[in-house]
Protein backbone atom coordinates (compact mmCIF):
# COMPACT_ATOMS: atom_id res chain seq x y z
CA UNK A 1 0.00 0.00 0.00
CA UNK A 2 1.45 3.75 -0.95
CA UNK A 3 2.05 5.11 2.46
CA UNK A 4 0.59 8.61 3.75
CA UNK A 5 3.82 10.52 3.93
CA UNK A 6 3.94 13.27 6.83
CA UNK A 7 6.04 16.32 7.11
CA UNK A 8 7.01 17.21 10.78
CA UNK A 9 7.65 20.76 11.45
CA UNK A 10 9.84 20.99 14.86
CA UNK A 11 11.47 18.08 16.77
CA UNK A 12 10.75 19.22 20.36
CA UNK A 13 9.75 17.68 23.32
CA UNK A 14 6.17 17.10 21.59
CA UNK A 15 7.69 16.60 18.18
CA UNK A 16 10.01 13.73 18.94
CA UNK A 17 7.91 11.91 20.74
CA UNK A 18 5.27 12.08 17.71
CA UNK A 19 8.33 11.21 15.73
CA UNK A 20 8.72 8.22 18.10
CA UNK A 21 4.70 7.00 18.25
CA UNK A 22 4.64 6.86 14.72
CA UNK A 23 7.08 4.71 13.90
CA UNK A 24 6.51 2.32 17.11
CA UNK A 25 2.80 2.05 16.67
CA UNK A 26 3.58 1.92 12.46
CA UNK A 27 1.19 -1.44 12.19
CA UNK A 28 -1.66 -0.28 14.02
CA UNK A 29 -1.77 2.66 12.09
CA UNK A 30 -1.75 1.29 9.29
CA UNK A 31 -4.86 -0.41 10.30
CA UNK A 32 -6.44 2.27 11.68
CA UNK A 33 -5.82 4.54 9.03
CA UNK A 34 -6.31 2.07 5.84
CA UNK A 35 -2.81 2.99 4.81
CA UNK A 36 0.75 2.79 6.30
CA UNK A 37 1.60 6.93 7.90
CA UNK A 38 5.40 7.56 7.48
CA UNK A 39 6.94 10.42 8.06
CA UNK A 40 8.93 11.87 5.32
CA UNK A 41 10.69 14.54 6.83
CA UNK A 42 11.83 16.78 9.88
CA UNK A 43 12.29 20.33 9.42
CA UNK A 44 14.62 21.82 12.25
CA UNK A 45 16.28 24.61 12.73
CA UNK A 46 19.78 22.89 13.92
CA UNK A 47 20.52 19.73 12.43
CA UNK A 48 22.67 18.99 15.04
CA UNK A 49 21.16 19.33 17.74
CA UNK A 50 18.77 16.34 16.67
CA UNK A 51 20.88 13.04 16.90
CA UNK A 52 18.09 10.77 17.23
CA UNK A 53 16.93 11.72 13.86
CA UNK A 54 17.73 9.71 11.06
CA UNK A 55 19.67 12.73 9.12
CA UNK A 56 18.37 11.52 5.61
CA UNK A 57 14.86 12.51 7.33
CA UNK A 58 16.55 16.18 8.36
CA UNK A 59 16.01 19.01 6.40
CA UNK A 60 16.02 22.75 6.96
CA UNK A 61 14.18 23.60 4.77
CA UNK A 62 10.76 23.69 6.44
CA UNK A 63 8.68 25.71 3.39
CA UNK A 64 10.72 23.14 0.47
CA UNK A 65 9.71 20.16 2.84
CA UNK A 66 5.92 21.24 3.21
CA UNK A 67 5.37 21.70 -0.55
CA UNK A 68 6.95 18.46 -1.00
CA UNK A 69 5.31 16.63 -4.10
CA UNK A 70 5.13 13.54 -1.75
CA UNK A 71 3.91 14.62 1.34
CA UNK A 72 0.34 14.41 2.11
CA UNK A 73 0.29 15.44 5.62
CA UNK A 74 1.85 18.56 7.68
CA UNK A 75 2.14 17.97 11.51
CA UNK A 76 3.31 21.42 13.01
CA UNK A 77 4.40 21.54 16.19
CA UNK A 78 7.28 24.86 16.46
CA UNK A 79 4.69 27.09 18.15
CA UNK A 80 4.52 30.66 17.82
CA UNK A 81 2.95 32.73 14.85
CA UNK A 82 6.06 33.05 12.69
CA UNK A 83 7.39 30.83 10.42
CA UNK A 84 4.70 28.48 11.84
CA UNK A 85 1.81 30.46 10.19
CA UNK A 86 3.33 30.86 6.48
CA UNK A 87 4.40 27.28 6.65
CA UNK A 88 0.58 26.01 7.61
CA UNK A 89 -0.76 28.47 5.05
CA UNK A 90 1.93 27.00 2.55
CA UNK A 91 0.71 23.24 3.17
CA UNK A 92 -2.51 24.34 3.16
CA UNK A 93 -3.17 25.98 0.18
CA UNK A 94 -0.92 23.40 -2.17
CA UNK A 95 -3.39 20.81 -0.66
CA UNK A 96 -1.95 19.00 2.55
CA UNK A 97 -4.26 18.72 5.71
CA UNK A 98 -2.76 20.04 8.55
CA UNK A 99 -2.01 19.01 12.44
CA UNK A 100 -1.00 21.31 14.68
CA UNK A 101 -0.04 22.35 18.27
CA UNK A 102 -0.25 25.96 18.02
CA UNK A 103 -2.96 27.78 20.37
CA UNK A 104 -0.91 31.24 20.23
CA UNK A 105 -1.32 30.74 16.12
CA UNK A 106 -4.71 29.70 16.31
CA UNK A 107 -6.18 31.68 19.06
CA UNK A 108 -4.92 34.97 16.87
CA UNK A 109 -5.53 33.23 12.88
CA UNK A 110 -7.78 30.95 13.19
CA UNK A 111 -10.62 32.06 11.11
CA UNK A 112 -8.26 32.80 8.27
CA UNK A 113 -6.26 29.63 8.40
CA UNK A 114 -9.98 27.89 8.49
CA UNK A 115 -10.93 29.70 5.80
CA UNK A 116 -8.06 28.77 4.14
CA UNK A 117 -8.55 24.87 4.89
CA UNK A 118 -12.34 25.28 4.14
CA UNK A 119 -11.22 26.71 0.24
CA UNK A 120 -8.44 24.15 -0.47
CA UNK A 121 -11.10 21.42 0.89
CA UNK A 122 -8.41 20.07 3.66
CA UNK A 123 -8.23 19.75 7.09
CA UNK A 124 -6.74 21.91 9.75
CA UNK A 125 -6.99 19.69 13.32
CA UNK A 126 -5.31 21.02 16.56
CA UNK A 127 -6.24 18.71 19.46
CA UNK A 128 -3.16 19.21 21.07
CA UNK A 129 -3.15 23.16 21.69
CA UNK A 130 -5.58 23.25 24.38
CA UNK A 131 -5.13 20.63 27.85
CA UNK A 132 -2.20 18.47 25.92
CA UNK A 133 -3.93 14.73 26.19
CA UNK A 134 -7.37 15.93 27.10
CA UNK A 135 -9.97 15.02 24.33
CA UNK A 136 -11.72 18.70 24.51
CA UNK A 137 -11.80 20.13 21.33
CA UNK A 138 -13.48 17.11 19.25
CA UNK A 139 -16.15 16.80 22.12
CA UNK A 140 -16.79 20.41 21.81
CA UNK A 141 -16.68 20.61 17.73
CA UNK A 142 -18.87 16.88 17.60
CA UNK A 143 -20.08 15.35 20.64
CA UNK A 144 -21.38 18.36 21.32
CA UNK A 145 -22.86 19.74 18.26
CA UNK A 146 -26.54 19.42 18.74
CA UNK A 147 -26.39 20.80 22.26
CA UNK A 148 -26.15 24.22 23.76
CA UNK A 149 -22.96 25.00 25.64
CA UNK A 150 -23.21 27.73 28.12
CA UNK A 151 -20.15 27.93 30.17
CA UNK A 152 -16.55 26.64 29.52
CA UNK A 153 -14.23 26.67 32.41
CA UNK A 154 -11.17 25.11 32.72
CA UNK A 155 -8.13 24.92 34.48
CA UNK A 156 -5.51 24.86 31.12
CA UNK A 157 -2.33 26.03 32.49
CA UNK A 158 -0.58 23.18 34.10
CA UNK A 159 2.44 25.72 34.99
CA UNK A 160 0.15 27.82 37.18
CA UNK A 161 -2.08 24.96 38.77
CA UNK A 162 1.14 23.56 40.29
CA UNK A 163 1.94 26.69 41.57
CA UNK A 164 -1.19 27.33 43.38
CA UNK A 165 -1.22 23.96 44.31
CA UNK A 166 2.14 24.24 46.41
CA UNK A 167 0.83 27.67 47.90
CA UNK A 168 -1.97 26.02 49.20
CA UNK A 169 -0.11 22.85 50.62
CA UNK A 170 2.84 24.42 52.35
CA UNK A 171 1.38 28.51 52.66
CA UNK A 172 4.56 29.47 50.35
CA UNK A 173 4.08 32.77 48.92
CA UNK A 174 3.71 33.10 44.83
CA UNK A 175 7.98 33.26 44.50
CA UNK A 176 8.67 30.62 46.44
CA UNK A 177 6.39 28.52 44.63
CA UNK A 178 7.45 29.65 41.29
CA UNK A 179 11.08 28.94 42.63
CA UNK A 180 10.28 25.42 43.29
CA UNK A 181 8.57 25.10 40.16
CA UNK A 182 11.42 26.14 38.70
CA UNK A 183 13.67 23.45 40.12
CA UNK A 184 11.45 20.86 39.40
CA UNK A 185 11.30 21.82 35.63
CA UNK A 186 7.26 22.71 35.86
CA UNK A 187 8.05 26.17 35.37
CA UNK A 188 9.84 27.28 32.07
CA UNK A 189 13.31 29.50 32.46
CA UNK A 190 11.11 32.26 31.29
CA UNK A 191 7.69 31.78 32.95
CA UNK A 192 6.25 34.60 31.26
CA UNK A 193 3.44 32.58 29.52
CA UNK A 194 2.19 30.69 31.98
CA UNK A 195 1.96 32.88 35.12
CA UNK A 196 0.79 35.95 33.56
CA UNK A 197 -1.77 34.12 31.57
CA UNK A 198 -1.00 34.76 28.13
CA UNK A 199 -1.37 30.51 27.41
CA UNK A 200 -4.46 29.95 29.34
CA UNK A 201 -5.56 33.13 27.38
CA UNK A 202 -4.76 31.60 24.17
CA UNK A 203 -6.71 28.56 25.03
CA UNK A 204 -9.39 30.54 26.32
CA UNK A 205 -9.90 32.08 22.85
CA UNK A 206 -10.25 28.50 21.23
CA UNK A 207 -12.13 26.74 23.73
CA UNK A 208 -14.86 29.95 23.38
CA UNK A 209 -14.86 29.79 19.26
CA UNK A 210 -15.75 26.29 19.27
CA UNK A 211 -18.19 26.59 22.33
CA UNK A 212 -20.15 29.50 21.02
CA UNK A 213 -19.60 29.02 16.91
CA UNK A 214 -18.05 32.94 17.22
CA UNK A 215 -14.92 33.84 16.29
CA UNK A 216 -13.42 34.68 19.36
CA UNK A 217 -9.10 35.77 19.39
CA UNK A 218 -6.54 36.13 22.34
CA UNK A 219 -7.29 39.83 22.25
CA UNK A 220 -11.07 39.24 23.70
CA UNK A 221 -9.60 37.68 26.18
CA UNK A 222 -9.20 39.44 30.04
CA UNK A 223 -6.28 38.15 31.04
CA UNK A 224 -4.93 38.21 34.17
CA UNK A 225 -1.87 36.29 35.90
CA UNK A 226 -1.06 34.67 39.01
CA UNK A 227 2.09 37.04 40.31
CA UNK A 228 -0.70 39.00 42.41
CA UNK A 229 -1.97 35.94 44.34
CA UNK A 230 -0.74 35.98 47.90
CA UNK A 231 -0.45 33.49 50.72
CA UNK A 232 -3.17 35.75 52.07
CA UNK A 233 -5.73 34.98 49.24
CA UNK A 234 -4.70 31.42 49.69
CA UNK A 235 -5.64 31.47 53.50
CA UNK A 236 -8.49 33.72 53.12
CA UNK A 237 -9.91 31.39 50.45
CA UNK A 238 -9.59 27.81 52.89
CA UNK A 239 -11.14 29.88 55.41
CA UNK A 240 -14.94 30.36 53.22
CA UNK A 241 -14.18 26.35 52.47
CA UNK A 242 -12.52 27.62 48.75
CA UNK A 243 -9.15 27.60 46.90
CA UNK A 244 -7.63 29.44 44.82
CA UNK A 245 -7.35 28.46 40.92
CA UNK A 246 -6.07 30.35 37.81
CA UNK A 247 -9.52 29.82 35.77
CA UNK A 248 -10.56 30.36 32.01
CA UNK A 249 -14.11 31.38 31.97
CA UNK A 250 -16.04 31.16 28.93
CA UNK A 251 -19.65 31.91 28.79
CA UNK A 252 -22.43 33.25 26.95
CA UNK A 253 -24.22 36.22 28.36
CA UNK A 254 -27.68 37.12 27.85
CA UNK A 255 -27.82 41.15 27.35
CA UNK A 256 -30.45 43.78 26.30
CA UNK A 257 -28.80 44.08 22.99
CA UNK A 258 -28.39 39.66 22.47
CA UNK A 259 -25.98 37.34 23.96
CA UNK A 260 -22.39 38.18 24.20
CA UNK A 261 -19.07 36.11 24.53
CA UNK A 262 -16.89 37.06 27.89
CA UNK A 263 -14.16 34.84 27.81
CA UNK A 264 -11.59 36.08 31.21
CA UNK A 265 -8.30 34.42 32.18
CA UNK A 266 -7.87 35.27 36.11
CA UNK A 267 -7.17 33.67 39.95
CA UNK A 268 -10.55 33.19 41.97
CA UNK A 269 -11.72 31.31 44.53
CA UNK A 270 -14.05 28.01 43.98
CA UNK A 271 -15.46 25.93 46.89
CA UNK A 272 -13.54 22.68 47.71
CA UNK A 273 -16.29 20.90 46.68
CA UNK A 274 -16.38 21.57 42.77
CA UNK A 275 -15.04 18.99 40.86
CA UNK A 276 -12.09 21.80 39.38
CA UNK A 277 -11.26 22.42 43.10
CA UNK A 278 -9.45 18.39 43.23
CA UNK A 279 -7.59 19.02 40.17
CA UNK A 280 -4.03 19.44 41.68
CA UNK A 281 -0.09 20.13 40.52
CA UNK A 282 0.00 20.12 37.18
CA UNK A 283 -2.66 18.36 35.96
CA UNK A 284 -5.36 20.25 33.76
CA UNK A 285 -9.36 19.63 33.55
CA UNK A 286 -11.93 21.49 31.62
CA UNK A 287 -15.88 21.60 33.49
CA UNK A 288 -18.17 22.04 30.54
CA UNK A 289 -21.85 23.26 30.65
CA UNK A 290 -24.37 22.29 28.19
CA UNK A 291 -28.29 22.70 28.46
CA UNK A 292 -29.04 19.09 27.46
CA UNK A 293 -26.14 17.46 28.48
CA UNK A 294 -25.87 19.04 31.90
CA UNK A 295 -22.27 19.13 33.79
CA UNK A 296 -19.03 17.37 32.07
CA UNK A 297 -15.63 16.86 32.91
CA UNK A 298 -12.28 16.29 31.25
CA UNK A 299 -9.40 15.42 33.31
CA UNK A 300 -5.58 14.39 32.47
CA UNK A 301 -2.64 15.79 31.45
CA UNK A 302 -2.08 19.06 30.06
CA UNK A 303 1.20 19.68 28.83
CA UNK A 304 4.53 16.79 28.51
CA UNK A 305 5.84 15.43 25.02
CA UNK A 306 4.17 11.79 24.89
CA UNK A 307 0.49 13.59 26.66
CA UNK A 308 0.95 16.27 23.88
CA UNK A 309 2.07 13.63 21.01
CA UNK A 310 -1.05 11.44 21.75
CA UNK A 311 -3.12 14.41 20.67
CA UNK A 312 -1.32 14.70 17.61
CA UNK A 313 -1.12 11.13 16.51
CA UNK A 314 -5.37 11.42 17.08
CA UNK A 315 -5.83 13.92 14.90
CA UNK A 316 -2.90 12.63 12.43
CA UNK A 317 -4.73 9.45 12.07
CA UNK A 318 -8.43 11.22 11.79
CA UNK A 319 -6.73 13.70 9.00
CA UNK A 320 -5.54 10.71 7.41
CA UNK A 321 -8.57 8.68 7.47
CA UNK A 322 -10.05 11.49 5.91
CA UNK A 323 -7.57 11.27 3.19
CA UNK A 324 -7.68 7.99 2.48
CA UNK A 325 -11.62 8.67 2.06
CA UNK A 326 -10.67 11.33 -0.54
CA UNK A 327 -12.82 13.83 1.84
CA UNK A 328 -11.85 16.50 4.41
CA UNK A 329 -13.94 17.32 7.90
CA UNK A 330 -16.21 20.42 8.09
CA UNK A 331 -14.45 22.36 10.20
CA UNK A 332 -15.77 24.28 13.25
CA UNK A 333 -18.25 27.55 11.75
CA UNK A 334 -18.72 30.63 13.71
CA UNK A 335 -22.08 31.56 12.19
CA UNK A 336 -23.31 32.75 15.71
CA UNK A 337 -21.13 35.75 15.25
CA UNK A 338 -21.44 36.36 18.96
CA UNK A 339 -19.89 39.71 19.80
CA UNK A 340 -17.01 39.46 22.38
CA UNK A 341 -18.61 40.86 26.03
CA UNK A 342 -15.62 43.35 27.39
CA UNK A 343 -14.99 41.98 31.32
CA UNK A 344 -15.99 45.67 32.74
CA UNK A 345 -19.76 44.18 31.60
CA UNK A 346 -19.57 40.87 32.51
CA UNK A 347 -21.06 40.04 35.58
CA UNK A 348 -18.49 38.81 38.66
CA UNK A 349 -18.42 37.86 42.33
CA UNK A 350 -15.71 39.32 44.56
CA UNK A 351 -14.54 38.19 47.95
CA UNK A 352 -12.63 40.97 49.92
CA UNK A 353 -10.84 41.44 52.95
CA UNK A 354 -10.51 44.16 55.15
CA UNK A 355 -8.65 45.60 58.17
CA UNK A 356 -10.20 47.93 59.51
CA UNK A 357 -10.72 50.17 62.91
CA UNK A 358 -13.00 48.32 64.95
CA UNK A 359 -15.39 51.38 65.53
CA UNK A 360 -19.57 52.08 65.51
CA UNK A 361 -20.37 53.10 62.01
CA UNK A 362 -17.13 50.86 60.28
CA UNK A 363 -19.44 48.08 58.88
CA UNK A 364 -22.15 50.76 57.80
CA UNK A 365 -19.52 52.82 56.31
CA UNK A 366 -18.26 49.71 54.35
CA UNK A 367 -21.49 48.43 53.65
CA UNK A 368 -22.59 52.36 51.86
CA UNK A 369 -19.55 51.85 49.17
CA UNK A 370 -20.71 48.86 48.28
CA UNK A 371 -24.34 49.75 47.68
CA UNK A 372 -23.27 53.36 46.06
CA UNK A 373 -21.76 51.11 43.12
CA UNK A 374 -24.75 48.58 43.03
CA UNK A 375 -23.05 46.01 44.60
CA UNK A 376 -24.90 43.41 46.82
CA UNK A 377 -23.42 41.93 49.56
CA UNK A 378 -24.05 38.16 49.91
CA UNK A 379 -22.04 37.72 53.23
CA UNK A 380 -19.86 39.35 55.94
CA UNK A 381 -17.49 38.16 58.82
CA UNK A 382 -16.06 39.91 61.00
CA UNK A 383 -12.66 38.85 63.30
CA UNK A 384 -11.70 41.34 65.70
CA UNK A 385 -8.79 42.09 67.31
CA UNK A 386 -8.52 45.16 70.08
CA UNK A 387 -9.42 47.94 68.46
CA UNK A 388 -8.81 45.99 64.67
CA UNK A 389 -10.96 44.10 62.96
CA UNK A 390 -10.93 41.87 59.60
CA UNK A 391 -14.14 42.31 57.77
CA UNK A 392 -14.28 39.50 55.00
CA UNK A 393 -16.90 40.06 52.36
CA UNK A 394 -18.37 38.09 50.13
CA UNK A 395 -20.71 39.62 46.91
CA UNK A 396 -23.03 38.66 44.72
CA UNK A 397 -23.08 39.15 40.88
CA UNK A 398 -22.31 42.66 39.49
CA UNK A 399 -20.87 43.87 36.71
CA UNK A 400 -17.13 43.80 37.17
CA UNK A 401 -16.59 47.78 36.62
CA UNK A 402 -18.86 48.41 39.74
CA UNK A 403 -16.96 45.69 41.77
CA UNK A 404 -13.30 47.43 40.92
CA UNK A 405 -14.76 50.75 41.75
CA UNK A 406 -16.21 49.74 44.88
CA UNK A 407 -12.93 48.11 46.26
CA UNK A 408 -10.96 51.62 44.77
CA UNK A 409 -13.16 52.95 47.00
CA UNK A 410 -12.66 51.44 49.64
CA UNK A 411 -8.86 52.03 49.40
CA UNK A 412 -9.76 55.74 49.69
CA UNK A 413 -12.32 55.17 53.48
CA UNK A 414 -9.84 56.71 56.29
CA UNK A 415 -11.17 53.59 58.60
CA UNK A 416 -9.93 50.98 56.13
CA UNK A 417 -6.69 50.67 57.40
CA UNK A 418 -5.76 48.16 54.42
CA UNK A 419 -7.67 46.41 51.40
CA UNK A 420 -5.40 42.57 52.33
CA UNK A 421 -6.89 40.55 49.61
CA UNK A 422 -9.15 40.84 46.53
CA UNK A 423 -10.25 37.78 44.84
CA UNK A 424 -13.20 36.78 42.57
CA UNK A 425 -14.77 34.01 43.62
CA UNK A 426 -16.89 31.24 41.29
CA UNK A 427 -19.10 28.23 41.38
CA UNK A 428 -20.23 29.32 45.11
CA UNK A 429 -24.28 29.16 45.57
N1 LIG B 1 3.06 25.60 29.48
C1 LIG B 1 1.77 24.98 29.46
C2 LIG B 1 1.36 24.58 30.85
C3 LIG B 1 1.71 23.75 28.58
O1 LIG B 1 2.06 24.83 31.83
O2 LIG B 1 0.29 24.02 30.99
C4 LIG B 1 1.65 24.09 27.12
O3 LIG B 1 0.55 24.87 26.82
Amino acid sequence: MNPLKVALLGCGTVGSAVLRLVEEQAADLTARVGRPVQVAGVAVRRPDRHPEVPAHLLTTDALGLVTRDDVDLVVEVIGGLEPARSLILAAIESGRSVVSANKALLAEDGVALHAAAAKAGVDLYYEAAVAGAIPLLRPLRESLAGDQIRRVVGIVNGTTNYILSRMAETGAGFSEALAEATELGYAEADPTADVDGFDAAAKGAILASLAFHSAVTAADVHREGISSVTATDVARAAEIGCTVKLLAICERVAGEDGDSVAVRVHPAMIPTAHPLAAVGGAFNAVFVEAEAAGQLMFYGQGAGGEPTASAVLGDLVAVARNRVAGAAGAGPSAYADLPARPIAETPTRYHVSLDVADVPGVLATVATEFARHEVSIATVRQDGHGDAATLVIVTHSAPDAALSATIAALREVPAVRGVTSVLRVEGLS
